[in-house]
């Protein structure tokens, strides 16, 4: 399914590298919500289709056309496109003044119909210049006129499917028109955000209003730290932007190190909308966020754990090499079992190995035995490995009770798979026992 505006900073060019960042994020066992609160004109939303989502941006006039074409109205909203398209067809550059001038007149938004903004909407952005959707300081649409040759004004079978999608039963989208941070504080553990802001520029003379207030380098930080919070709670968090050397260091060098962002950068295309304009080669980057202490991480496998502190240190920041080394096939796996080695203190927050790690992971008995150690002085594994000693079994139920006492918010998946890796570790440390070796 494609979007039904033309946007800036569409993302149709890097759409496969974010869908792999998406799917590696994925939990494919639970159910998730995916949350996009810089829409635009949704270019991964709709190649997705999620099934649970919410959507959100701060332009009201583009999120009034979605909420419009969720609704019963869709068909009023496809006829009044139609006569935009022949009125436009018959004196393109007086009509398109015309329409354009609707927010100069006294009483604007209100004396229109919500049906009637949506269609202005579409269509000035199929016939506005490159698709740019551009406000003076009075929050006027003052892009020009553009020139093409022929228009699709109304795609009335692409609206229609949208509004299939959008408004099926099977189906819950939100659609939200508040400032990016009301999505994404609606995210919790296992929910995944695309979080595509608006371009920050080197140079600082870009493209960046799309409302009447640019998104400023400060609001780069606070995005930040929202970003960090959902990441607190549980969620996946994929942010795109250009590659400048400001927003880099922003993820890069957190002098909190509360989160670890995986640092990926890709070479494009770039041009303000999809359609021409111009075009030069620029650079693009992915962050992908991940929690640095989830507690009690899926990361059941204790080899993997120790072929991981054996390696060289270059293997923490290299996630195609830890795949490598603890044969996983994503970045979710890695990123737990990193947090499995942070929440043994093994790792520091600056993904550097700690001083425990250090003086002995160069021996494995040595490493072995001070995880054996830990687990032991730790109540949430000492108990179920003492039942386990006398009567061979973990009552896996105590232990999720455990859990979910100590996180009475966490979703009871999450639980599930927390308590697996309790099972699993004190398992291990049976097996430790068993061989003898410490
Ligand atoms: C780079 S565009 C997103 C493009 C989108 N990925 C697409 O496929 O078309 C950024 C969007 O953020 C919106 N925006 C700007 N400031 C915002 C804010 N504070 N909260 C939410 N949305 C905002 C703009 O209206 C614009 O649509």
């Amino acid at each position: 399914m494609k979007p039904f505006v033309k946007w800036a900073g569409g993302k149709r060019q890097i759409l496969d590298k974010i869908n792999e960042f998406i799917e590696d994020s994925i939990d494919k066992d639970s159910s998730f919500t995916y949350i996009e609160p810089f829409l635009g004109g949704g270019a991964v939303f709709f190649n997705r289709m999620p099934s649970k989502a919410i959507i959100n941006d701060l332009n009201v006039d583009l999120i009034n056309a979605y909420e419009v074409i969720k609704s019963d109205k869709y068909l009023e909203l496809i006829d009044a496109l139609d006569r935009h398209a022949n009125a436009y067809n018959h004196d393109p550059d007086d009509y398109y003044y015309e329409i354009r001038s609707w927010d100069r007149e006294e009483g604007w938004p209100d004396n229109h119909s919500a049906v009637e903004r949506a269609a202005r909407m579409i269509f000035l952005n199929r016939t506005c210049y490159n698709g740019l959707y551009r406000v003076n300081s009075k929050g006027q649409f003052n892009t020009p006129i553009g020139r093409y040759r022929n228009p699709t004004i109304c795609d009335r079978e692409n609206i229609t499917e949208i509004h299939n999608y959008l408004s099926s039963k099977d189906n819950q989208i939100e659609i939200m028109k508040d400032s990016y941070e009301f999505a994404i504080n609606k995210a919790g553990d296992g929910d995944v955000i695309y979080i595509d802001p608006p371009y920050d520029y080197e140079d600082d003379d870009g493209f960046t209003k799309y409302q009447m207030k640019g998104f400023t380098f400060d609001d780069f930080t606070k995005l930040k730290q929202t970003c960090d919070e959902a990441i607190n709670r549980g969620a996946f968090v994929i942010v795109s932007n250009n590659a400048t050397t400001k927003v880099i260091n922003l993820f890069e060098q957190d002098p909190h190190y509360k989160i670890f962002y995986d640092i990926n950068q890709i070479s494009t295309l770039r041009s303000i909308n999809c359609n021409g304009g111009k075009r030069k080669s620029g650079k693009e980057v992915i962050f992908w966020g991940m929690p640095n202490s989830i507690p009690f991480p899926q990361a059941n496998d204790m080899d993997k754990i120790i072929k991981l502190v054996m390696s060289d240190e270059s293997v923490l920041t290299d996630k195609q090499r830890a795949c490598e080394v603890i044969g996983v096939n994503t970045s979710r796996q890695v990123a737990y079992y990193l947090s499995a080695l942070l929440y043994l203190k093994y790792l520091t927050h600056d993904k550097k190995f700690t001083d425990r790690a250090n003086a002995i992971r160069t021996n494995e008995v040595a490493l072995k035995k001070d995880i054996y150690n830990q687990l032991k002085e730790n109540d949430m594994f000492l108990e179920p490995y003492n039942t386990y000693k006398v009567n061979g079994k973990i009552n896996i139920e105590n232990i999720k009770k455990k859990i979910a006492n100590a996180n009475p918010k966490m979703a009871e998946s999450t639980v599930n798979r927390r308590s697996s890796t309790i099972r699993a570790w004190v398992e291990w440390m049976y097996l430790i026992d068993k061989e003898n070796i410490l």
